[in-house]
């Protein structure tokens, strides 16, 4: 293929050359140059709404968008001149002309996109004093609380539900002040096509989306001397806590975690990662009656909750590919409600589940009546997300880098690393090969690590040999890398016999209840989501068991409590079942 010829042009009077096809603000940072930016995200389809990368070019009588305009050759650019500044510094004070005076009140204080312009373009006052939007916060929603108020148009939820996520639920209705994204028809977020994910929240650069907070009734439970406050936390959160006390993304923080969780006042903390092998344990047993005959291929996993409603508004004629597995943070609900509590003589009724996970669709999980006990009550009582932690933690006057590395409890806190990797993409395949391998063989397998697996792309479709036998399996995180799985299981195009679908980019590392990112990286960052998944598989490594079979906690509690994978009081404690969900109207 010819070479094509790069162009020559001049940045700031500094000469470049760069390929055809490269954006301004692209050639820019080749230079270290930063455009600043509102709209644009490099995960993310061009919107060029916001005009913030505004840049002078030669020979043009008006400012054009450095994130948009492809560069020519022997263009000229100036991109930090005083009339551009000032222009920037004008766009930025008519967005916050028309948005609250509530930085102080809102969440995203100090973690605002649009502060930060505000900030760095000089804006100390406010000098447009004019007629602003109102809209009322619609704060019903079990996992997402949507703010109009604080939307500045940019497109990023839009675009990230309908890119990444193959939803499209989110669009840019009425004109002018009326101006507001939601659901089609007016509709609530909870009475939508929404599958709870949060992506919205993390691709805003204000607060216009945000979780639905659970930290009131986890106080309330704290201080309560009568409740017995137990703490649960996704194998994805030691990942990505640390971000939210500005340590470098890829630190691994799981004994501060557990002791800043004891400080909090906890009666006990366990690990997710148990209910992940115990899922695993299921799940494997599933798969391998599957595997003979005894079930619809390909298995589908069913941790991911936002994954679930996506399965369920989506596609529900799959539903009964779907393993009937709840999720880990379920499961150990389950047993802290069960098994925990009648080990400790407690009224279940007097524990309160508190699960820490990176996945605001947790909230909505909980609230799903497949997931409470014969009385009513649900078996998780609260979720909060990593953020909601990070913020309990500072308001608790907790100082967490100086924190000593303290130890989950046992029963329920004995874990092994395939527990650690489910918390990124891949890891509940691999978790589960590690044990059907040696199921299938009937011996030790020398395989442990299943690399192929490991989805950082996004999707993948691997065959392994495994017992004489071809297992086809495909790995997708993201929804739009979900769908084109299904598509070709459905139209045969290609067998598989499992596909492990995570809802969000990374899998859980990539949460929409994860810390925002700071000033180094963006949402969606594939080197983010790469060192976070980093620390998971350096905590596997160093696990005395790493195959989910062989967690001694876990196979007590078989012995004395749930009898064998997959017999009849598993079944009934750790297994559910999904219905087709359509919004109201479209049925
Ligand atoms: Fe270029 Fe918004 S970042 S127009």
């Amino acid at each position: 293929m010819a070479r094509q010829k790069k162009i020559k042009l001049t940045i700031d009077d500094r000469e470049i050359q760069v390929a055809p096809g490269t954006t301004i603000m692209a050639a820019a940072e080749t230079l270290g140059i930063h455009i600043p930016r509102l709209c644009f995200h490099p995960e993310l389809s061009l919107q060029g709404s916001c005009r913030v990368c505004i840049v002078e070019v030669e020979g043009m009588d008006f400012f054009m968008a450095a994130c948009s305009v492809e560069v020519w050759p022997d263009m000229r650019v100036q991109t930090h001149s005083e009339e551009i500044r000032r222009a920037r510094r004008d766009i930025v004070e008519l967005l916050l002309d028309n948005h609250p005076r509530e930085c102080q009140l809102c969440e995203r204080d100090g973690r605002c996109e649009l502060q930060n312009l505000a900030y760095a373009f000089g804006v100390r006052e406010r000098l447009f004093e004019g007629e602003r939007k109102r809209f009322p916060v619609e704060d019903n929603g079990l996992s997402v609380v949507r703010d109009s108020e604080k939307c500045v148009l940019c497109g990023r939820c839009v675009r990230v539900c309908a890119e990444v996520q193959g939803v499209a639920n989110l669009s840019q209705h009425g004109r002018g002040f009326t101006t507001a994204v939601h659901p089609a028809h007016g509709r609530d977020m909870d009475d939508s096509v929404c599958i709870q994910c949060g992506q919205c929240i993390n691709a805003c650069p204000t607060a216009a989306f945000l979780e639905q907070p659970h930290t009131e009734a986890v106080w309330q439970a704290l201080a309560d001397p009568e409740i017995h406050v137990v703490a649960q936390t996704a194998p994805s959160i030691r990942a990505a806590i640390g971000e939210g006390f500005d340590l470098d993304p890829g630190t691994a923080c799981t004994g501060r975690m557990v002791t800043a969780l004891r400080r909090l006042g906890f009666d006990a903390v366990f690990d997710t990662d148990l209910g992940a092998d115990l899922t695993i344990m299921e799940e494997a047993t599933e798969f391998t009656e599957r595997l003979k005959g005894k079930g619809p291929l390909p298995m589908l996993t069913s941790c991911s909750p936002g994954w679930i409603n996506f399965l369920e508004k989506f596609y529900p004629q799959l539903i009964p590919h779907a393993s009937t597995c709840r999720s880990p943070m379920t499961m150990l609900s389950v047993l802290g409600k069960t098994y925990y509590a009648e080990k400790l003589d407690l009224d279940p009724e007097k524990i309160f589940m508190v699960a820490v996970m990176p996945c605001v669709a947790k909230k909505y999980e909980i609230a799903r009546p497949e997931h409470r006990m014969d009385s009513g009550a649900p078996y998780t009582d609260a979720v909060l997300t990593t953020r909601e932690l990070v913020w309990m933690i500072k308001c608790h006057g907790i100082d967490f880098i100086s924190l000593d590395h303290g130890e989950f409890d046992p029963p329920l806190g004995v874990a092994t690393g395939a527990g650690d990797i489910f918390g990124t993409t891949g890891g509940v395949m691999e978790a589960t090969l590690r044990t059907a391998a040696e199921w299938l063989t009937g011996e030790t397998a020398d395989k442990l690590e299943f690399t192929e697996v490991r989805a950082v792309e996004g999707r993948r479709e691997v065959e392994l040999q495994i017992g004489g036998r071809t297992l086809r399996v495909g790995v997708a995180n993201g929804l739009v890398n979900a769908r084109l799985l299904l598509e070709q299981a459905i139209s045969g195009d290609r067998k598989f016999d499992a596909i492990e679908v995570m809802a969000c980019p990374g899998g859980c590392i990539g949460g929409g209840g994860q810390p925002y990112p700071g000033s180094r990286f963006r949402i969606l960052d594939p080197e983010l989501l790469a060192l976070r998944a980093g620390a998971l598989y350096a905590e596997d490594r160093v696990r005395e068991f790493r195959r989910s079979h062989q967690n001694p906690a876990l196979q007590a509690i078989y012995r004395q409590f749930l009898g064998k994978p997959g017999g009849r009081k598993a079944k009934k404690l750790l297994h559910t079942e999904y219905q087709a969900k359509l919004p109201r109207g479209i049925q």
